[in-house]
């Protein structure tokens, strides 16, 4: 198994872990390693007991170094553009998880690698992380969903100077450009995640699920059809038990206890 599902418990319960261990190829995207990312993202979309998904790698030094290029050099054009297509596809199924989805990175993450981490909704990296948008050093560009995140993430024109310099830049730097949310001693990236995480899970999880919507969806549209998405969001929260829960919980000055209903 190329990835590897964790379910945590007792007071971390609705967390789950998401790791890369593909040592050998320092957890390069292949065709296997693809399909079962699919396939388990697939299964964690259905999952009503998953809070926020935290992603991070099990291979110490790397987090992910992109797409295979070995097993790319053996594909057609043809291939190799159904591969692309299938990585793309992905990456947007994770960003479309309806949770909140943590990133942990540790060492490289550079091609796919990172594309795969703007994929997220947070980043939170260890001082050691490496990274960037190699992909014009490889006289390709990024294909995964990159020329598109990178720039709604930290603007046009610094996307497009690390894409066009295919510069590789570490934790420090990319925190400073809003490419990481935050840079945290190296080792313990993951720990930083789990932290976030906890600061989450008590939260109304439909509300968390409707925030995410709002926002992500929001970010492409104006203004007013971004407060008609808002609306139409809110909308779904009133009518829940939750939202009765947080006054209730208010009123008897305790702390409210949600269930995602
Ligand atoms: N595709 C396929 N295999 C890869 C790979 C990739 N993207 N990245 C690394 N590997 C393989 C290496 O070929 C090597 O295999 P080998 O043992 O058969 O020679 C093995 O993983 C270990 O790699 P190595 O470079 O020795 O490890 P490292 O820890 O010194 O460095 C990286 C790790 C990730 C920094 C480095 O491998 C690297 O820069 N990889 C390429 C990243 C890249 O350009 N990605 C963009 C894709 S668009």
């Amino acid at each position: 198994m190329e990835i590897r599902l964790e379910h945590l418990a007792g007071p971390d319960a609705g967390i789950v872990l998401l790791g890369l261990n593909r040592p050998s190829a320092r957890n390069a995207l292949g065709r296997g390693m693809v399909g079962e990312f699919r396939q388990t993202v697939a299964d964690l979309r259905a999952d009503r007991d998953l809070r926020v998904l935290v992603l991070h790698s099990l291979v110490p030094g790397t987090f992910c170094a992109g797409a295979d290029l070995k097993e790319r050099a053996d594909m057609s054009t043809s291939q190799a553009a159904l591969f692309v297509q299938g990585l793309r596809a992905a990456f947007t199924e994770l960003e479309d998880l309806p949770m909140p989805v943590i990133a942990a990175l540790e060492g490289a993450a550079f091609g796919g690698g990172l594309e795969l981490a703007l994929a997220a909704d947070l980043r939170v990296a260890g001082a050691d992380a490496r990274m960037g948008l190699v992909e014009t050093s490889l006289a390709i560009l990024p294909g995964a969903g990159g020329t598109q995140r990178l720039p709604r993430l930290i603007g046009p024109s610094r996307a497009k100077e690390l894409i066009f310099t295919a510069r590789r830049i570490g934790a420090e730097a990319a925190g400073r450009l809003g490419l990481v949310d935050r840079v945290v001693p190296a080792g313990e990236a993951l720990a930083a995640a789990l932290a976030l995480a906890r600061e989450i899970i008590p939260n109304g999880p439909l509300a968390l699920r409707l925030a995410k919507q709002a926002v992500n969806r929001g970010l492409d549209l104006d203004r007013d059809s971004g407060m008609a998405l808002e609306e139409a969001c809110y909308a779904q929260v009133l009518p829940t038990q939750d939202r009765l829960e947080g006054l209730a919980a208010f009123r008897d000055k305790r702390p409210p206890k949600y269930r995602g209903e």
